[in-house]
């Protein structure tokens, strides 16, 4: 029988199907079915920067009266507070309840005010942290590397602080992916999870508004995040990658696992299944080993990566001008 126990970030889960951070992991009820149908670990829904700022500001602008800038911090403090608050109980009530992973997650855009937030989480018992940062970036005087400065700076910070495994989860959209990466794991981080999924604007032709996109992947999303982890995979061996977007079913646990992930994460797949999606990956996952004669998921993972493949060209964009100029 396959073994499937996967070390990640130093945690030892039983597979590697991780849930990933959003709504399916905001109360310790969805994560009892989560955990039931066999997840390997769960990232709890980000505590969000804007979330908490939105909370003081809509406090202050119910009028209730702030004649005194004292009033004002206290009432700034106390919600913020009171979401942090939620956020450690849901930690300790996870942690105390079910015998599995927990990463906690961050959403953050700079260095300062949520360091804070990474103590606290430690001291509720998260096993991990997962920092998601998004930083859009629109200003054309700027250089690249003055944005990535912000992503190692957060790294550096919070893994001064925190003694847990700290991993960072990044956008699609680099000019050197690679380097990144590797200046990510000198930064600290002991993981890194490829790619988040953003929320993309759309514009109604008939409203004349701005809309919201497809909010859920669809499993062909799953190849930019195949490609790049079987590149990095290889490049950078001191960081262990999650692989996250367009997973959908145990063929792509599997083929992201081959390409060097050391976890996969779903997200949209369990929104439109049900908590059964996670069984039925590790079902098959489970049963593709077995038919193999793989015992273990190290016996494997990577096996299919950039350095292994015989011709790491095929994981490139040369390739691609090949693939297009067969199709007259
Ligand atoms: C409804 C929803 C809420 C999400 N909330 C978060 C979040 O709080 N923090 C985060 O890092 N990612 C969040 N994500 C992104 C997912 O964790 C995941 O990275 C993304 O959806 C891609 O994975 P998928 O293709 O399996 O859906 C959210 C996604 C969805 C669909």
């Amino acid at each position: 029988m396959a073994n499937l126990e996967t070390k990640y970030l130093g945690l030892n889960l039983k597979n590697p199907i991780v849930v990933s951070s959003s709504g399916l992991t905001n109360s310790v009820e969805k994560i009892g079915k989560l955990v039931e149908a066999g997840a390997g670990a769960v990232v709890l829904k980000s505590l969000f920067e804007e979330q908490i700022n939105h909370e003081v500001n809509n406090v202050i602008y119910k009028g209730e009266g702030f004649d005194y800038p004292e009033a004002l911090d206290y009432v700034k403090g106390y919600t913020r507070d009171n979401s942090v608050n939620e956020y450690l109980k849901l930690i300790k009530e996870t942690k105390a309840k079910y015998d599995i992973p927990v990463i906690a997650s961050i959403n953050c855009y700079s260095a300062d005010e949520w360091v804070d937030f990474a103590r606290q989480i430690e001291a509720s018992g998260a096993d991990a942290l997962e920092l998601n940062v998004f930083i859009v970036n629109t200003d054309k005087n700027s250089e690249a590397g003055d944005y990535e400065k912000i992503y190692y700076e957060v790294l550096n910070n919070v893994s001064q602080i925190i003694s847990i495994p700290v991993s960072i989860k990044l956008g699609l959209y680099f000019s050197n992916l690679v380097s990144v990466v590797n200046k990510i794991s000198v930064s600290g981080a002991k993981g890194v999870v490829m790619f988040n999924r953003f929320y993309e604007p759309d514009i109604d032709i008939d409203k004349l508004s701005l809309t919201s996109a497809e909010v859920f992947s669809s499993p062909a999303d799953m190849r930019r995040t195949l490609r790049w982890v079987a590149i990095v995979s290889e490049k950078i061996q001191n960081i262990d990658i999650s692989a996250s977007t367009g997973v959908h079913n145990g063929e792509g646990v599997i083929k992201q696992l081959l390409a060097g992930a050391t976890t996969v994460q779903v997200c949209s797949a369990i929104y439109k299944g049900g908590a059964k999606v996670v069984t039925e990956m590790v079902q098959k996952l489970e049963s593709w080993m077995d038919d193999k004669g793989f015992k273990s998921v190290e016996e494997f993972r990577g096996s299919m990566n950039y350095g292994k493949i015989g011709d790491p060209h095929l994981y490139e964009r040369a390739q691609f001008m090949r693939y297009f100029s067969s199709h007259e």
